[in-house]
Protein backbone atom coordinates (compact mmCIF):
# COMPACT_ATOMS: atom_id res chain seq x y z
CA UNK A 1 0.00 0.00 0.00
CA UNK A 2 1.16 3.67 -0.70
CA UNK A 3 1.86 6.25 1.75
CA UNK A 4 1.06 10.00 1.44
CA UNK A 5 1.77 12.79 3.42
CA UNK A 6 -1.69 15.58 3.74
CA UNK A 7 -1.34 18.93 5.36
CA UNK A 8 -4.29 20.33 6.91
CA UNK A 9 -3.55 24.17 6.43
CA UNK A 10 -4.23 27.52 8.90
CA UNK A 11 -6.76 28.21 7.04
CA UNK A 12 -8.63 25.11 8.26
CA UNK A 13 -7.60 24.57 11.98
CA UNK A 14 -8.41 27.91 12.40
CA UNK A 15 -12.26 27.74 11.12
CA UNK A 16 -11.94 24.24 13.18
CA UNK A 17 -12.20 22.54 10.42
CA UNK A 18 -9.72 19.40 10.93
CA UNK A 19 -12.14 17.01 12.11
CA UNK A 20 -14.23 17.63 8.97
CA UNK A 21 -11.66 17.15 6.87
CA UNK A 22 -10.08 14.06 8.19
CA UNK A 23 -13.32 12.19 8.05
CA UNK A 24 -13.27 12.99 4.03
CA UNK A 25 -9.91 11.03 3.86
CA UNK A 26 -11.38 7.82 6.24
CA UNK A 27 -14.41 8.15 4.10
CA UNK A 28 -12.54 7.71 0.69
CA UNK A 29 -10.94 4.97 2.73
CA UNK A 30 -7.65 6.07 3.39
CA UNK A 31 -6.15 5.44 6.90
CA UNK A 32 -4.32 8.01 8.59
CA UNK A 33 -1.07 6.08 10.45
CA UNK A 34 0.42 9.19 11.36
CA UNK A 35 -0.90 12.93 13.18
CA UNK A 36 0.42 15.84 14.65
CA UNK A 37 -0.72 19.25 15.04
CA UNK A 38 2.34 21.94 14.86
CA UNK A 39 3.24 25.44 14.02
CA UNK A 40 5.90 26.16 11.26
CA UNK A 41 8.04 29.15 11.02
CA UNK A 42 7.99 30.77 7.57
CA UNK A 43 11.94 29.53 7.09
CA UNK A 44 10.65 25.83 7.42
CA UNK A 45 7.23 26.86 5.46
CA UNK A 46 9.84 28.18 2.74
CA UNK A 47 12.18 24.82 3.30
CA UNK A 48 8.98 22.62 2.40
CA UNK A 49 7.86 24.18 -0.07
CA UNK A 50 11.41 24.62 -1.81
CA UNK A 51 9.89 23.86 -5.12
CA UNK A 52 8.05 26.88 -5.35
CA UNK A 53 10.75 29.01 -4.26
CA UNK A 54 11.08 30.96 -7.83
CA UNK A 55 7.04 31.45 -7.88
CA UNK A 56 5.80 35.10 -7.33
CA UNK A 57 3.55 34.09 -4.62
CA UNK A 58 6.25 31.88 -2.62
CA UNK A 59 6.44 34.82 0.12
CA UNK A 60 2.94 34.85 0.20
CA UNK A 61 2.47 31.46 0.62
CA UNK A 62 5.13 30.40 3.19
CA UNK A 63 3.89 33.54 4.97
CA UNK A 64 0.06 31.92 5.21
CA UNK A 65 1.57 28.41 6.32
CA UNK A 66 3.13 30.09 9.08
CA UNK A 67 0.79 32.11 10.38
CA UNK A 68 -1.74 29.83 12.29
CA UNK A 69 -1.29 25.34 13.50
CA UNK A 70 -1.31 23.18 10.85
CA UNK A 71 -2.16 19.40 11.03
CA UNK A 72 0.29 17.03 9.30
CA UNK A 73 -0.68 13.19 8.18
CA UNK A 74 0.02 10.42 6.40
CA UNK A 75 -2.72 8.43 4.72
CA UNK A 76 -2.16 5.31 3.82
CA UNK A 77 -3.84 3.29 1.22
CA UNK A 78 -4.32 1.84 -2.26
CA UNK A 79 -3.47 4.75 -4.54
CA UNK A 80 -3.10 7.02 -1.69
CA UNK A 81 -1.46 9.79 -3.72
CA UNK A 82 -3.93 10.01 -6.59
CA UNK A 83 -7.17 9.20 -4.03
CA UNK A 84 -5.88 11.90 -1.33
CA UNK A 85 -5.54 14.67 -4.52
CA UNK A 86 -9.34 13.52 -5.50
CA UNK A 87 -10.30 13.71 -2.40
CA UNK A 88 -8.69 17.43 -2.42
CA UNK A 89 -10.07 18.90 -5.88
CA UNK A 90 -8.17 21.27 -7.64
CA UNK A 91 -5.65 24.02 -6.57
CA UNK A 92 -8.16 26.75 -7.04
CA UNK A 93 -11.72 25.93 -5.50
CA UNK A 94 -13.70 27.53 -7.94
CA UNK A 95 -12.38 24.62 -10.48
CA UNK A 96 -12.84 21.95 -7.90
CA UNK A 97 -15.45 19.24 -8.30
CA UNK A 98 -18.47 19.15 -5.82
CA UNK A 99 -17.68 17.23 -2.63
CA UNK A 100 -14.51 17.52 -2.45
CA UNK A 101 -12.84 19.19 0.25
CA UNK A 102 -11.48 22.19 -1.73
CA UNK A 103 -15.05 22.94 -3.10
CA UNK A 104 -16.59 22.68 0.53
CA UNK A 105 -13.95 24.42 2.42
CA UNK A 106 -11.30 26.33 0.50
CA UNK A 107 -11.53 30.26 0.52
CA UNK A 108 -9.20 30.96 -2.55
CA UNK A 109 -6.44 29.67 -4.96
CA UNK A 110 -3.88 30.43 -1.69
CA UNK A 111 -5.74 29.63 1.06
CA UNK A 112 -6.93 26.35 -0.17
CA UNK A 113 -7.14 23.89 3.65
CA UNK A 114 -5.02 21.42 2.31
CA UNK A 115 -1.82 20.40 0.77
CA UNK A 116 -1.24 16.74 -0.83
CA UNK A 117 2.00 15.11 -2.19
CA UNK A 118 1.68 14.74 -5.93
CA UNK A 119 3.89 11.76 -6.94
CA UNK A 120 5.85 8.95 -4.65
CA UNK A 121 9.23 10.51 -4.42
CA UNK A 122 7.81 13.79 -3.19
CA UNK A 123 5.51 11.71 -0.67
CA UNK A 124 8.86 9.79 0.72
CA UNK A 125 10.34 13.17 0.93
CA UNK A 126 7.99 15.15 2.46
CA UNK A 127 6.81 12.15 5.21
CA UNK A 128 10.15 12.13 5.83
CA UNK A 129 10.32 15.82 6.44
CA UNK A 130 7.86 15.82 9.38
CA UNK A 131 8.20 12.26 10.68
CA UNK A 132 10.33 9.54 11.82
CA UNK A 133 9.77 5.36 11.19
CA UNK A 134 8.59 5.47 14.68
CA UNK A 135 6.19 7.49 14.05
CA UNK A 136 4.06 5.93 11.49
CA UNK A 137 1.37 3.18 12.37
CA UNK A 138 0.12 0.85 9.74
P1 LIG B 1 -0.40 21.63 -2.69
O1 LIG B 1 -1.02 20.32 -2.38
O2 LIG B 1 -0.54 22.62 -1.55
O3 LIG B 1 1.00 21.51 -3.22
O4 LIG B 1 -1.33 22.24 -3.84
P2 LIG B 1 -1.34 21.91 -5.38
O5 LIG B 1 -0.38 20.81 -5.70
O6 LIG B 1 -2.77 21.72 -5.76
O7 LIG B 1 -0.83 23.28 -5.99
P3 LIG B 1 0.67 23.74 -6.33
O8 LIG B 1 1.66 22.72 -5.91
O9 LIG B 1 0.66 24.21 -7.73
O10 LIG B 1 0.81 25.03 -5.40
C1 LIG B 1 1.17 24.88 -4.04
C2 LIG B 1 0.35 25.82 -3.20
O11 LIG B 1 0.71 27.16 -3.49
C3 LIG B 1 -1.17 25.79 -3.45
O12 LIG B 1 -1.84 24.78 -2.76
C4 LIG B 1 -1.60 27.14 -2.95
O13 LIG B 1 -1.73 27.16 -1.53
C5 LIG B 1 -0.42 28.02 -3.33
N1 LIG B 1 -0.68 28.71 -4.59
C6 LIG B 1 -0.73 28.18 -5.84
N2 LIG B 1 -1.02 29.13 -6.75
C7 LIG B 1 -1.16 30.29 -6.05
C8 LIG B 1 -1.45 31.63 -6.40
O14 LIG B 1 -1.65 31.98 -7.56
N3 LIG B 1 -1.49 32.54 -5.38
C9 LIG B 1 -1.26 32.19 -4.06
N4 LIG B 1 -1.32 33.13 -3.11
N5 LIG B 1 -0.98 30.94 -3.71
C10 LIG B 1 -0.94 30.00 -4.67
MG1 LIG C 1 1.66 20.77 -5.07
Amino acid sequence: TERTLSIIKPDATKRNLTGKIAAKFEEAGLRIVASKRILLTKEQAGKFYAVHAERPFFGELTEFMASGPVVVQVLEGEGAIAKNREVMGATNPADAAPGTIRAEFAESVGENSVHGSDAPDAAAEEIAFFFSGLELVG
